[in-house]
């Protein structure tokens, strides 16, 4: 148990910290708002991973004053978190207390090409502990490029961008997807099994379709729950073998070693994020607007806020 000994919080990227621990909370990638500041103000209050903001992939590759101006980060912004992991592990059972976790930072890439997007994903890869593919973007603009919700129903292209970046950064680097739903679910059952073979190391889902506004349709937990199970039914198992360090008796935790799923859409509180998770079968709960809202919004509810402001 070196790392815990030795005081140095476990570093895990986002899968294995999403099969690892329950109750994982993320921050949504927000154009305009999931910039470092926000990101860094989130992870003191229980987001366990945080998102930027979009990000075009092709001028992110081609132009140095696009990657001064869309990407910051810096060594504090990652929160350091005591979780207490799941302990399915025969190694692992009866034995572990809470351990000292840091946070992952995610950056989110829009691509309509495998290129650019492993290009993008290569160059921001040394300061973030994964890269997450747009495959929800609405506005019409980004439907006209091909990126963002036009991929829904492009899932042969979805496959080969996911192969791309794992055969440039290696099988064990986390490359995530953020989809919506489709109206017709067969749609998203393609898609999620497609990227789950091509080697995604977790799914997000929004629970709306590209033509529901966040602001006039509830999510619908019940298309979200069909898509984390088409992801459960592959019994893929990408977590397995990819922790680093003493983290392995972790891994293949709660989630079995399965590809992870996260849950997205109307998230507002502690009790949001629960209820969504068990309505779902998704191991993570992400939160946009809520976080907007509020950024201490999740832990307020659970008390730890008051906690933290009273002993830091
Ligand atoms: C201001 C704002 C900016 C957003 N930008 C992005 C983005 O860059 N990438 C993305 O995948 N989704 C983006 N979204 C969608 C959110 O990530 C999320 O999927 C959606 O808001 C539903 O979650 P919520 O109900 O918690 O708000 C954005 C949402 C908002 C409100």
């Amino acid at each position: 148990m070196a790392a815990v000994e030795s005081g140095e919080p476990w570093r895990l990227a986002p899968h294995q910290l999403l099969d690892a621990f329950s109750d994982i909370n993320i921050c949504a990638p927000m154009v305009r708002y999931s910039k470092l500041p926000f990101r860094a103000l989130v992870a003191r209050y229980e987001t366990h991973i945080t998102t930027t903001p979009m990000i075009l992939a092709e001028e992110f590759s081609r132009s140095h004053h696009a990657r001064d101006a869309d990407f910051t980060t810096n060594s504090e912004e990652r929160g350091t978190f005591s979780l207490v992991p799941d302990q399915n592990r025969s190694e692992a059972k009866g034995k572990m207390d809470a351990v000292q976790v840091r946070g992952a930072l995610v950056c989110q890439l829009a691509a309509s090409r495998a290129k650019p997007f492993a290009d993008a994903s290569q160059l921001v890869s040394p300061f973030v502990d994964g890269v997450d593919l747009n495959c929800g973007c609405p506005q019409p603009w980004a439907y006209s490029e091909q990126i963002g919700s036009y991929l829904l129903r492009q899932p042969e292209t979805v496959r080969d961008m996911i192969r791309a970046v794992k055969s440039r950064l290696g099988d064990g680097y986390c490359v995530s997807v953020k989809i919506r739903v489709d109206s017709d679910l067969s749609n998203t059952d393609t898609l999620v099994r497609n990227a789950l073979h091509a080697g995604a190391s977790l799914i997000t889902i929004h629970g709306r379709t590209r033509t529901q506004a966040s602001a006039s349709h509830p999510v619908n937990l019940e298309s979200v729950r069909f898509a984390v199970e088409a992801a459960q039914s592959c019994g893929l198992q990408t977590a397995r073998g990819t922790a680093n360090g003493d983290a392995w008796i972790v891994a293949d935790g709660g989630a079995g070693g399965r590809v992870p799923t996260v849950v997205n859409g109307d998230i507002w509180t502690l009790d949001d994020a629960v209820n969504a998770r068990v309505q779902t079968g998704a191991r993570g709960a992400m939160s946009a607007r809520g976080l907007l809202a509020n950024p201490v919004s999740v832990p307020l509810t659970s008390g730890s806020f008051f906690w933290k402001l009273q002993y830091t």
